[in-house]
Order: structure tokens, then sequence, then C-alpha cells
């Protein structure tokens, strides 16, 4: 006890001397906060597909977007805050930066490197998303300017101490189902393999580097958003219903999982892993919006069509009419297959301290104690 606590002191008394150049935020008698690192697809994106060439498709920083808490636009799809601005501010530390926003100094508590559309797989939607290796190279980059900062001794802590957040996977599948719904176009195990290899060679690169906590995203259940049950009636499906095959996929990814995650476990010394069961959450809320708070789950908040599921929020895409509800609140989605605020922040919530039925075997608060 004594020791980790002047182990502690001492590290803050490095970090305080730091602070001018570098402001490390130090809880009182305490070492630097962990900082985290995000990766991933829409669910995280914070704003780095504004900065690349891509369609509005993979864009959301026009208006509604951003109206409930920014108060403007910032390229998250969502009407306010996403699961992972909840996770820093329970985590006392400031929002996470975009890649593209991290200046000459903005990178010491965490990066966020998340690009809407993108997958594990590089071919997904290629050359209009960061796919998770360009966001793998984007972390190099940072740990680079880490260790400038910092030196090699501290930046390495700093890795070691940090958090790396996944949100990852269902736009591999979406993307080749979408394009040919009527037969997925691979033998469905084996493309899930190679998703699933594709994916623990970026948790192993960043191991590598000396990460060492990982919370790792089951798949949303897009396949019953209301892009989903839109897109079903289209190709001939039953009004209403949600996309099976596109779920079912998106759930053997998911089921695969903690065997995938146990392995690496098993075979890197250190490496700690928890999973984050959004699909569980998700679907609760679609099915009994009631229970949390919610009066509507299978209609969007904002888009045209049948369940709002046509994806025009904003009018910026290729379809311009769009209806904005009048109480974001009772949505559990705000566009046509991501989640409104309040559900995230639900989401943030039992991802931080919830029980083991969601969130296993580590809560995400006791990640961010060291
Ligand atoms: C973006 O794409 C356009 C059209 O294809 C091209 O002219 C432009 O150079 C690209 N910009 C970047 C930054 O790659
Ligand atoms: C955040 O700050 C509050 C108030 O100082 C403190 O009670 C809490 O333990 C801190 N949380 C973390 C994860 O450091
Ligand atoms: C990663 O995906 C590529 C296709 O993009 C595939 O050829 C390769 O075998 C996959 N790697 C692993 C380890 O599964
Ligand atoms: C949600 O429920 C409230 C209270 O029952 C009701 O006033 C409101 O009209 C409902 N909203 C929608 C969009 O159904
Ligand atoms: C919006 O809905 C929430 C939850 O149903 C309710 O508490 C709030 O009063 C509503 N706000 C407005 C402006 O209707
Ligand atoms: C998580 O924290 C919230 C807010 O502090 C609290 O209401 C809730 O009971 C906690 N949940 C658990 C499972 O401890
Ligand atoms: C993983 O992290 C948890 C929570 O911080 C900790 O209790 C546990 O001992 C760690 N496990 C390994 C294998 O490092």
């Amino acid at each position: 006890m004594a020791f980790s606590a002047n182990l502690f002191h001492v590290c803050c008394l490095i970090f305080f001397a730091f602070f001018f150049t570098n402001p490390i935020k130090c809880v009182d008698g305490e070492g630097p906060l962990p900082a985290l690192f995000v990766f991933g697809d829409s669910i995280l994106d914070v704003g780095n597909n504004n900065y690349i060439n891509t369609t509005t498709q993979f864009q959301a920083n026009w208006s509604p977007y951003g109206e409930t808490f920014f108060k403007s636009p910032t390229g998250r799809p969502c009407d306010g805050r996403l699961i992972s601005d909840f996770i820093a501010e329970f985590a006392n530390l400031s929002l996470i930066p975009a890649f593209f926003e991290i200046g000459t100094d903005k990178f010491l508590h965490g990066v966020n490197f998340a690009s809407s559309g993108s997958g594990c797989l590089v071919e997904t939607n290629r050359g209009i998303v960061i796919d998770l290796q360009t966001q793998l190279t984007h972390f190099n980059e940072v740990v680079e300017l880490l260790v400038n900062k910092l030196g090699s001794q501290q930046s390495q802590q700093l890795l070691t101490d940090a958090v790396y957040m996944f949100s990852t996977g269902s736009n591999d599948y979406a993307f080749p189902y979408l394009t040919n719904p009527k037969k997925f176009p691979f033998p469905k195990e084996q493309f899930s393999e190679m998703v699933l290899g594709n994916f623990t060679a970026i948790l192993q690169a960043i191991y590598n580097k000396g990460g060492r906590k990982f919370i790792i995203f089951t798949l949303p259940p897009e396949g019953c958003s209301p892009g989903g049950r839109a897109f079903n009636a289209q190709i001939g499906g039953k009004s209403g219903e949600c996309m099976q095959e596109l779920s079912g996929l998106l759930e053997m990814h998911s089921n695969a999982l903690p065997k995938r995650l146990t392995q690496l476990q098993q075979n890197f010394k250190g490496f700690n892993f928890t999973l984050f069961d959004l699909y569980k959450l998700f679907t609760q809320r679609i099915d009994n919006p009631s229970k949390y708070g919610f009066n509507v789950s299978i209609e969007a908040c904002c888009g045209t069509g049948a369940f709002k599921g046509i994806n025009s929020c904003g009018g910026k895409r290729q379809v311009k009419d769009y209806e904005l509800c009048k109480n974001v609140t009772d949505y559990v989605f705000f566009d046509a297959s991501h989640p409104t605020e309040t559900a995230n922040q639900q989401f943030a919530q039992l991802l931080w301290n919830g029980t083991t039925d969601v969130i296993a075997p580590h809560n995400l608060k006791s990640f961010f104690q060291l």
C-alpha cells in the first residue's frame, strides 16, 4: 500500500513538472488519468469523416445533427453525444478529439480514430472511409507524437495505462449484404473468420505498442434499425420486420468474440479485455421501449419514408425530404441507424458500471482505476 502510494506521488510530481507544457490531468495524490483511444465505425465517429474524401452517406456534419448538446453539427451521427463522449466525462477526461483535430498537443488524454462506414476489412466501403488498418496507422503516428512529447518511458506508461475502445465489424457484413441481399456473396463462416482475423491482428498490433486494456462492443442489431426495416420492405420482406439474415450475421460475429478474445489473453501476457453487449442493450430497448423511458423504437426521429428509415436526415444526402421529431428523448434511434443521445447515455452508463450480464468480465470503471 505505502509503496504504491509513494509511487503515485512520485509519478504525480514528475507529471507536475511537465504540467506547464504538457497538461496531463492528475487526480490529487495519484498518477495521471488513463487515456482513452477510440477506434471503429459510426457508433463512435466524432467527426473524422469531416476530413476525408467520402460521400454524404457517411457524414453528418450538418444540422440537425449535434443540436441537443453541441448546439451545432460536429460530424457525430447523433443529435448529441456518443458513448465515448460520456465515458470521457465519467473518467474525468476532457472530450476525446478526432484524430484530424489533435493539433500539436491535444492527444495526451487520448484520440478518436473512428470513421463512419468503416470495417475491419480494407474492402469495406473502400476509398470513402478510414478502414481499421489505416486507423492503426494513425494511432502509430500518435504514438510517435507521444514519444516526442513525453519521452519513451512516460509514453510507454501512458500506452499501458490507456483504455482502447472498439466498435467495429457491422459494416463488414452490411456492405456485401446490402449490395447483394438475395444471397450473401461469401461462405458465411469463412467470411466471419476473415473479419475476426483482421480485427484481432489490430488488437495484437496495439498490444505490441504497449496497449493492455481493450473494450470491445458486440455489433448493434442493424437489421432491426429503422433503416434495416425500411430496406427489408424494399427487397420484398414483410413490412416492419427486421432483416433477419443480416442480424444473424452480426450475431454470429458477436458470439465468436469471447473465444477469440480469450485466446488473445492466453497468448499475450497481460492482455486484458472486456466485452460490452451493445447488441443486447439495443435489442432490449427496441423490443420494450417504455421500460427504458422511450416511446418510439421502430421509427427514427429524423428521416423520411417508412419508419423514417430512409437516411435523409438534414436533407444533404441523395434524398432531400426529411422530417424531424418534436421530442428526441422519446426515441431510441435518431436517424435510420444511429442511436439518440439519450440511448447513448444509457449505454454509456451501463458500460461504465453495469453488471456482468452486459459488461463482462470487468466494467469500464475498473479499467480507469489504476
Ligand atoms: C478527393 O476526391 C476528388 C475527386 O475524386 C479529388 O479531386 C481530390 O484530390 C481528392 N482529395 C483528397 C484530399 O484526396
Ligand atoms: C472523477 O472525479 C470525481 C470527483 O473528483 C471522483 O470522485 C471520481 O473518483 C473520479 N473518477 C475517476 C475515474 O477518476
Ligand atoms: C484480412 O482480410 C484480408 C482481406 O481484406 C484477407 O485476405 C486476410 O486473409 C485477412 N487476414 C486474416 C488474418 O484473417
Ligand atoms: C410519447 O409519450 C407521451 C406520453 O404518453 C405522449 O404524450 C407522446 O405523444 C408520445 N410521443 C410519441 C411520438 O408517440
Ligand atoms: C420529451 O419527452 C420526455 C420523456 O417522455 C419528457 O420527460 C419531456 O417532458 C418531453 N419534452 C417535451 C418538450 O415535450
Ligand atoms: C452505476 O452508477 C449509477 C450512477 O452513479 C448508479 O445509479 C447505479 O446504481 C450504478 N450501477 C451499479 C450496477 O452499480
Ligand atoms: C484486468 O483488469 C481488471 C480490472 O482493472 C483487473 O481486476 C484484472 O486483474 C485484470 N486482468 C489481467 C489479466 O490483467
